[in-house]
């Protein structure tokens, strides 16, 4: 490639080239998710038969006329049965692409699971969800894994109403079901999802509630299917704080009545200390730390997660000054081969400039990839 000069500038012929390129990959990708494909291609096994989740190695791809964006680039972690996993990380970093890989909504041919598997144990049978071709995603998708999204009213049809798009659940899920059997499994999840006139809001139309309203009918909307995971990408970022705060609880509540597991992404860390039991902390499409709320928040290893934690406000800081993590996420079509924190890091030591840092278990449960903590090599001679 002629762009030695480090520019991000690419000329047409550069464009052409990697438009070529991407076309390739991305037509035998599609034409994988949209194959015949006989069970056993996406039937698996877990590794932890106490895992609901097993996410292994994943990579996702955007392929844009820039270059390749890998938005997620090799992230493991697991999601144990009735627990929930608060997966952190600054705007950028992957959470949304991870949760939409795990649910299929990556919008192609741009966005691709390029490799990697998502296992998932689902009530009789274990698939590889990244396996799955878009034909069987729906044995899955809405069923035993649901998803709740941030901004209710985009996902809520304006000219339904509630109840219509409650019923309609049932009736993907269930064919057979009655209106009336419909209807009451759909008052029956308004109620439980705290609302005090179920009747009146399934008359509603969404534009007649409020926004926590609004969300808490998407997660009545949610778990009518009885899901064993519930996905909820910054469930309560559009949301004030009062309603925040009780929207948290409702699904604090909930994880037990349904005897589910959560994975609940958001950019803050004082929600994931309320609500999870482990933490995935993520920088730039990557894992950089994970473990138990209790060893992120009391001993945080890596210089990202300390950062990050400086970072949140507290009731008991004296200073007005917010903390800030100095610096840029390197640019995602061209990451570096180091860490990719190394521009930000302010305890960068000589073995930082070297090969990205392996995921080192400092605890059972504690992981963390800095090179702070590698052990040094063993002298041979
Ligand atoms: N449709 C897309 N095309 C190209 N890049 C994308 C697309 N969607 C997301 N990305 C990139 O993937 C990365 C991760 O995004 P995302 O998972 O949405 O971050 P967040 O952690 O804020 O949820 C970002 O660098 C983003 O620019
Ligand atoms: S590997 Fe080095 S640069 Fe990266 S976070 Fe650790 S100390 Fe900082
Ligand atoms: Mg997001």
């Amino acid at each position: 490639m002629k762009n030695n000069k480090k520019s991000s500038y690419l000329s047409g012929r550069e464009i052409r080239a990697i438009a070529k390129q991407n076309k390739k990959i991305m037509m035998s990708l599609e034409a994988k998710k949209h194959r015949r494909a006989k069970e056993e291609e996406f039937l698996c096994e877990m590794k932890d038969p106490n895992n609901i989740l097993e996410i292994d190695d994943l990579h996702t791809y955007f392929f844009t006329d820039q270059g390749v964006v890998k938005a997620v680039n090799g992230v493991s972690f697991n999601i144990p049965k009735n627990k929930t996993v608060g997966i952190v990380g600054e705007s950028g970093c992957g959470k949304s692409v991870t949760s939409m890989s795990v649910m299929r909504l990556l919008q192609g041919p741009t966005g691709q699971i390029y490799s990697g598997a998502i296992r998932f144990a689902a009530e009789d049978k274990t698939y590889d969800i990244a396996q799955m071709p878009m034909s069987e995603i729906h044995r899955i998708r809405g069923k035993e894994i649901a998803m709740i999204f941030q901004e209710p009213m985009t996902s809520l049809n304006p000219i339904f109403t509630i109840g219509d798009q409650l019923d309609e659940v049932t009736y993907i899920h269930n064919p057979e079901a009655t209106a009336e059997q419909a209807q009451a499994r759909s008052l029956e999840m308004l109620k439980l999802v705290g609302i005090a006139a179920p009747e009146r809001v399934y008359n509603s139309y969404p534009h007649e509630l409020s926004g926590g309203m609004r969300q808490r009918v998407m997660i009545s909307m949610a778990l009518v299917c009885n899901p064993r995971l519930i996905i909820a990408d910054e469930p309560t970022t559009a949301l004030d704080v009062t309603i925040q705060a009780q929207i948290l609880d409702l699904l604090r509540d909930l994880k037990d009545k349904i005897n589910g597991s959560i994975m609940l992404i958001t950019h803050d860390l004082g929600v994931i200390a309320e609500m999870a039991d482990f933490v995935v902390v993520m920088y730039a499409g990557k894992v950089i730390e994970m473990g138990t709320v209790q060893e992120i928040f009391k001993n945080p290893m890596h210089p990202y997660t300390i950062g990050l934690q400086k970072s949140k406000p507290t009731m008991q800081s004296d200073s007005d000054v917010l903390f800030n993590i100095p610096g840029n996420v390197p640019n995602p079509v061209n990451m570096p081969t180091h860490c990719y924190f190394k521009e930000r890091c302010d305890r960068c030591c000589d073995k930082c400039g070297g090969d990205y840092p392996d995921m080192i278990r400092v605890s059972p449960t504690h992981y963390v990839s800095c090179h702070l903590y590698t052990k040094e090599e063993p002298n041979n001679g």
